[in-house]
């Protein structure tokens, strides 16, 4: 069963899949770090992000070996994650390796902008999990005040925001909601209840 789930930064997406994932003991891959680390590397390179070339050149021999990064979970990687994105030839470079992982035989969870429209718009279960930006905003500022990040609220709202119209306005695999996604607000939900609530999307659809 392929379980494909997406949502804007902080919805809760990542925690969910991997809930998901730990529940049904299938792997389970966060396709914004393959993003991530391509602005790692196209940094490392010297060139700016939006050097479409140098991007694609980097996706092209991206090593997955490298997704464990803790560098790659900070504020700037989103950043850097979302301007890379909008290169058609890093989608495009990034394509093969994400369908492979979903073909895996048990199945698997992916969690990202466009599993459900572009990467696997055949996958069993759709979920695109939203909350509004200042709920969101309020989780991230908890979590990178976590790893020690010195943000300010104001801030990572107004990055928050940034980035959902960069997401959604983009040309190539836009974030929105495959017409066969089921919606679930986070909003007012905690962890455990998202988590149940995204259990039962799965079970309902595995039984047909
Ligand atoms: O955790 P958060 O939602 O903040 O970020 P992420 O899921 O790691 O994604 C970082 C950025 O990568 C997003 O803002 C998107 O621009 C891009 N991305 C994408 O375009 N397609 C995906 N499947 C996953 C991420």
């Amino acid at each position: 069963m392929i379980i494909a789930i997406d949502g804007p930064a902080a919805s809760g997406k990542g925690t969910i899949a991997k809930l998901v994932a730990g529940h049904f003991q299938v792997p389970v891959l966060d396709t914004g770090l393959l993003y991530r680390a391509v602005a790692r590397d196209t940094a490392a390179r010297g060139r700016p992000l939006d050097d479409a070339a140098t991007a694609e050149a980097a996706a092209r021999v991206l090593d997955p070996g490298t997704l464990d990064d803790p560098a790659l979970r900070g504020a700037k990687a989103g950043e850097g994650a979302s301007i890379v994105a909008r290169i058609p030839g890093v989608r495009a470079a990034l394509l093969e390796f994400q369908r492979a992982f979903a073909r895996q035989p048990g199945g698997a969870v992916l969690d990202g902008r466009d599993i459900g429209t572009v990467v696997c718009p055949d996958a069993d279960v759709k979920i695109f999990v939203t909350a509004s930006a200042e709920v969101r905003a309020r989780r991230r500022f908890l979590e990178l005040q976590g790893r020690g990040e010195e943000v300010s609220y104001e801030v990572v709202l107004k990055d928050i925001r940034d980035r959902d119209e960069r997401d959604s306005s983009r040309a190539d695999a836009p974030m929105k909601a495959a017409a066969d996604a089921v919606l679930l607000d986070t909003s007012e939900l905690g962890i455990e209840e998202a988590f149940a609530a995204a259990l039962r999307v799965v079970e309902e659809r595995a039984a047909g």
